[in-house]
């Protein structure tokens, strides 16, 4: 861990609700660990990556599906895993494996709880794809690093809802706020917040730094953080994607209060703020547009999973 970050420790009782009443430590899976270090070889072939993602199918349907999602496949639909490594490229894939992971991780949630998973995975993909378009519009150069960062950001809040579904209803009442108060609330009844929660569980998963620094700042970016440009889109993206689930449109969208693009501004130095008010129209169409697709998807690799 970068020893310049400060991750606050969640407490004794929410780390023994982590390890799970049948000593089900929840993690990302072994197949998914396997695939990242393999990744991280240079030589690393595609087959290779294939082969051990496919030993998981459940992660293998959902890194499939992600590849099939409109912002990487393009309307070109990947039927193998094989072709989609080759076409998305090894750096491509690794965003993938850690989203799928994720995205596998949403599946846990009780049956009762299902619609607490939509919303979540709802609002990781809206940020997500918010994140790619506003890199792509900004030109800001950005590889599928920031889809990750959007998916991941609030691994905090999946891990509440996972490990302890009653008090997270009292702490988060999903109604896409994620004000000050809502972490406040959160401090008060589980002693730390999703923010620190995510970072630290992505640090113990020795997910790249990069990201743990997206999770744990995505409130409250600032210049402190080493990945200021990732942190800062996905910030920006989360503000989007939360007026975009609040109001159910994409007009009417306020900058004011939007961190994220201010903090962009600075890390490019470039003035954003004009092109991003005639931006944020199009970008959450697109959005609204490809969350339809995206969601679906990934359900019915659930359900395909699951038969
Ligand atoms: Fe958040
Ligand atoms: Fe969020």
């Amino acid at each position: 861990m970068d020893p310049t970050l400060h991750i606050e420790t969640p407490p004794k009782s929410l780390q023994a609700l982590l390890e799970g009443r049948r000593g089900e430590t929840l993690s990302l899976p072994s197949a998914a660990c396997e695939a990242l270090e393999i990744a991280q070889d240079p030589e690393c072939r595609p087959q290779h990556l294939a082969c051990v993602i496919s030993r998981d199918p459940m992660l293998a349907a959902d890194t499939l599906a992600l590849a099939n999602s409109p912002v990487f496949a393009g309307g070109k639909t990947l039927t193998s895993l094989h072709r989609a490594i080759t076409r998305l490229g090894i750096r491509q894939c690794k965003n993938l494996i850690i989203a799928s992971s994720t995205a596998g991780m949403m599946k846990r949630l009780p049956i009762e709880q299902i619609w607490v998973r939509e919303l979540l995975l709802r609002h990781s993909f809206a940020t997500a794809t918010v994140a790619v378009y506003l890199g792509e519009f900004l030109d800001l150069g950005f590889d599928g690093e920031e889809f990750t960062a959007g998916l991941l950001h609030d691994l905090g809040r999946l891990i509440f809802a996972l490990v302890d579904p009653d008090r997270f209803q009292l702490a988060d009442p999903l109604n896409f706020q994620e004000s000050q108060q809502t972490l406040q609330r959160e401090r008060e009844i589980f002693q730390t917040d999703h923010c620190h929660l995510g970072a630290w569980f992505a640090n113990r998963q020795r997910l790249p730094h990069a990201l743990t620094e997206s999770i744990l700042f995505h409130h409250t970016p600032s210049s402190e953080c080493n990945h200021q440009k990732l942190v800062a889109i996905t910030s920006a993206a989360d503000h989007l994607a939360n007026h975009l689930q609040r109001s159910g449109e994409s007009m009417s969208y306020d900058p004011e209060g939007n961190l994220g693009i201010k903090m962009l501004e600075e890390v490019v130095n470039r003035p954003l703020l004009e092109s991003f008010t005639e931006i944020t129209e199009p970008i959450l169409e697109r959005t609204q547009a490809d969350l339809e697709v995206s969601c679906k998807d990934l359900c019915e690799s659930d359900s395909r999973c699951s038969e």
